[in-house]
């Protein structure tokens, strides 16, 4: 193609700024129409004229024809000048729209148990507010996402982290407690029930942490323990300083630390490697 035909061919500014949109991206007619702002006519008559000039490539893909620039080999430089300021400033944006809504899953790619509106947080909460308002304390709070979630229904949370920067990440309302899970800083009877949520693997003898936990609750208060079952990953102990690898029997440890009416069982088996099993342990003073 001589220069004065190629010059001639993209001399159209619509159709310069859908070549340039090419060269970013493969587009269909209907993704360039949302970005330039014409009508699918105009698109296709463009796209018609850049193709016969071998200006653009057509390739199908699916339901949809997706259109490419190209750039023949030893006038890339002029092409590059070509396109260079051809698009005005909103297009980039409109342009990352396009591929966002392109990579946005389907309502088919939803999946079978896709439910609209369901997420953990908001079965949390439900389950929250069934609570009675108790004094709780939560050891080991990591993100704070349950420590917060708590403090919405509690009547009292004391969050206790030897993290002083997780406990400082915490929202307003929540007492902080800078401590040891091995020197527990809660008084005896303090509160109506601990929760200690992956986090009493890292505490190398469990027992006196949990008997401590046992003083601070009043009489008939209860003890909820989250954390793992046995699992073969030692990769735990350095990455996330661990020490177990799971427990055993949870409800034996909470036996063993003077607790009754324990439950203790697997609540979640996580389905993807490395395939977690999350059991909950239960128990009263
Ligand atoms: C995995 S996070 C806990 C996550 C949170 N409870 C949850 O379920 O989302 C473990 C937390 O326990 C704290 N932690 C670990 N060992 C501890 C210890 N011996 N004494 C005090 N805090 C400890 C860590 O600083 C971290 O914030």
């Amino acid at each position: 193609m001589s220069r004065a035909d190629l010059f001639r061919t993209l001399g159209d500014p619509t159709r310069l700024r859908i070549f340039a949109l090419c060269t970013r991206e493969e587009l269909a007619v209907g993704e360039l129409q949302e970005i330039v702002g014409v009508g699918q006519s105009t698109v296709s008559g463009h796209l018609a004229q850049l193709r016969t000039a071998n200006l653009v490539t057509a390739r199908r893909d699916g339901q949809h024809t997706r259109y490419a620039a190209a750039r023949p080999e030893g006038q890339e430089r002029l092409f590059d000048m070509l396109v260079a300021d051809a698009l005005p400033e909103g297009d980039a944006l409109a342009l990352a729209r396009v591929r966002a809504e392109r990579s946005a899953p389907t309502p088919e790619g939803l999946g079978s148990d896709y439910l609209p509106g369901r997420s953990w947080e908001a079965l949390a909460r439900l389950l929250l507010a069934l609570l009675p308002p108790l004094r709780i304390a939560d050891l080991g709070v990591g993100t704070g996402h349950l420590t917060g979630l708590l403090a919405l229904r509690a009547r009292h949370v004391i969050a206790i982290d030897r993290d002083e920067a997780a406990l400082a990440r915490l929202p307003a309302g929540i007492e902080r407690r800078a401590g040891a899970l091995e020197d527990l800083p809660l008084g005896e009877r303090e509160v109506d029930l601990v929760l200690i949520s992956q986090a009493l693997h890292c505490v190398e003898d469990p027992i006196p942490t949990l008997v401590r936990c046992r003083d601070a609750l009043v009489g008939g208060g209860q003890i909820a323990v989250l954390d793992l079952a046995p699992h073969p990953h030692e990769w735990v102990r350095h990455r996330l300083g661990h020490k177990h690898l799971g427990f055993a029997d949870l409800g034996a440890v909470l036996r063993e630390a003077g607790f009754h009416d324990v439950s203790c069982e697997v609540v979640h088996s996580d389905q993807r490697a490395p395939a977690f099993n999350t059991v909950l342990a239960m128990g009263r003073k």
